[in-house]
């Protein structure tokens, strides 16, 4: 058997692919995978299979829980040179897609004919449809629209030793079997290496309206977002931003929006639909609640300038904290309800073991992002102290009925806390099915489960 002709192994190429966006982690795979067609893929796995080496499928690198880190050495497998949209069915609302279309690409592509992708990740600009379908991405437009998962009609895979599968049927409703589809959604390159897709599309909303308000403190914003969903208008973003969180945003950009200093939590809600009347009556009822809930200053976006400077600022917050140095990502989740008392839970924690966190998220979902700044902490307490303070924070998100990743995955970074939320039952059950895929467990080694 030949070394398959689109390895690269120059060190340059290993180092590139030794890292995505989480912290700052680097693994050196052995070599890089190009493929360029499904059957250079099968190509390469059918080798790799032969000589037992570990295969990580990788996507655009924009994953925050290390999820295609090769931990273990062993090749990375780029789907990137498989981008094309192969086919848009304007009659059926579907796109037919491989793995390594760039999510951005895919928005503009449907949205040029009229339809509509909703999964919007923050890194939508260099994450891939493959990477959002293996961490199952959520992003901004969950509230209304669901996550990745909700779009998945159908997948074209292959196992690990090469055999090509198929799952799910064209259509919006299957009750044939198992669902192998949801399955391979969020399962992180463990089970099968996708490299198409068939999505599910929606008519594209014409207009939207966007609001963002200041409360006096972040208790008060998080409270408010039960009280606006109650109403009976769904939003199709309601996104939470702690005061912190804004001055980083801002930093980064270098530019500033609105005057926003004296709020402690901040709240930016936006309605889509067809008629525009009625998205200002809903843009004002929304805001007259929130005043009701104690807001004390909104700001409409009246222009569609001013409203993508403010997603600017929302989506850059990842990344503006991860330029300001070392930090841990925690992707906490719960039902809304309890997101008061989980924020409350965050900054207590930071007193006890004396770190600074810095929070935002999809609080329509209940999703909050908690940054962790390494700041001044001596290698001992980042090593040793913070962890035990994750996995108190993630004690507490368990016992309130949420997950320890909303969109994020669990990766590498994360699996060390997977027996809070699952049973050795639970935990036995997942690692069997990862067996009947994957027999040799070659797929993404050391990923998911903990040690
Ligand atoms: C965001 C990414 C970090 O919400 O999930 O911006
Ligand atoms: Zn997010």
């Amino acid at each position: 058997m030949r070394v398959p002709d689109c390895i690269d192994d120059r060190p340059e190429t290993r180092e590139a692919y030794s890292h995505d966006w989480t912290e700052d982690l680097r693994f050196l795979p052995d070599a890089v995978a190009f493929p360029e067609s499904p059957e250079e893929i099968q190509t390469v796995l059918r080798y790799a299979y032969a000589h037992d080496i570990p295969i990580i499928p990788a996507g655009g690198r924009t994953g925050l829980s290390g999820g295609m880190l090769p931990v273990q050495g062993g090749w990375v497998l780029s789907l990137e040179k498989l981008n094309h949209i192969l086919d848009i069915d304007t009659t059926n609302f579907q796109a037919h897609v491989e793995a390594g279309v760039i999510t951005e690409a895919l928005h503009r592509a449907v949205e040029a004919v009229g339809l509509f992708y909703p999964p919007d990740p923050s890194s939508r600009g260099s994450s891939t449809i493959g990477g959002n379908i293996a961490h199952n991405a959520g992003g901004v437009r969950t509230i209304k629209y669901g996550t990745t998962r909700e779009y998945i009609l159908a997948l074209e895979a292959f196992l690990p030793d090469g055999t090509p599968i198929r799952t799910g049927s064209h259509t919006l409703k299957n009750s044939t079997g198992y669902n192998l589809t949801h399955l391979l959604v969020g399962s992180e390159g463990t089970l099968a290496v996708i490299h198409r897709a068939t999505l599910k599309l929606l008519p594209k909303p014409q207009h939207r309206r966007t609001l963002l308000m200041g409360f006096p403190d972040m208790g008060a914003a998080l409270r408010a977002v039960v009280t606006i969903l109650r109403q009976g208008i769904l939003p199709c973003a309601i996104e939470f931003m702690e005061q912190d969180a804004v001055r980083f945003g801002e930093a980064y950009l270098g530019e500033k929006l609105y005057d926003t200093s004296s709020y402690g939590g901040l709240l930016l809600i936006e309605v889509d639909g067809n008629y525009p009347d009625k998205l200002e009556e809903e843009a004002a009822h929304i805001e007259e609640i929130a005043y009701q809930e104690g807001a004390r200053q909104s700001w409409y976006a009246t222009t569609d300038t001013e409203r993508e400077k403010l997603w600017r600022l929302r989506r850059c917050l990842g990344i503006a904290v991860k330029s300001s140095g070392p930090y841990k990502e925690e992707d906490t989740v719960v039902p809304r309800s309890h997101l008061p008392a989980l924020l409350t839970e965050v900054k207590r924690l930071g007193r006890q073991y004396g770190f600074r966190s810095v929070c935002y998220g999809h609080v329509g979902d209940g999703n909050l992002h908690v940054n962790i700044l390494r700041e001044n902490l001596p290698d001992s307490v980042w090593q040793e102290v913070i962890p035990q303070a994750v996995e108190e924070l993630f004690r507490f998100v368990v016992a309130h009925n949420g997950a320890l990743s909303g969109e994020h995955g669990i990766g590498w970074v994360q699996r060390r806390y997977m027996r809070i939320q699952f049973t050795e039952a639970e935990l036995s059950l997942m690692r069997r099915l990862k067996t009947a895929f994957d027999p040799k467990g070659l797929l993404n080694p050391g990923k998911l489960f903990p040690a």
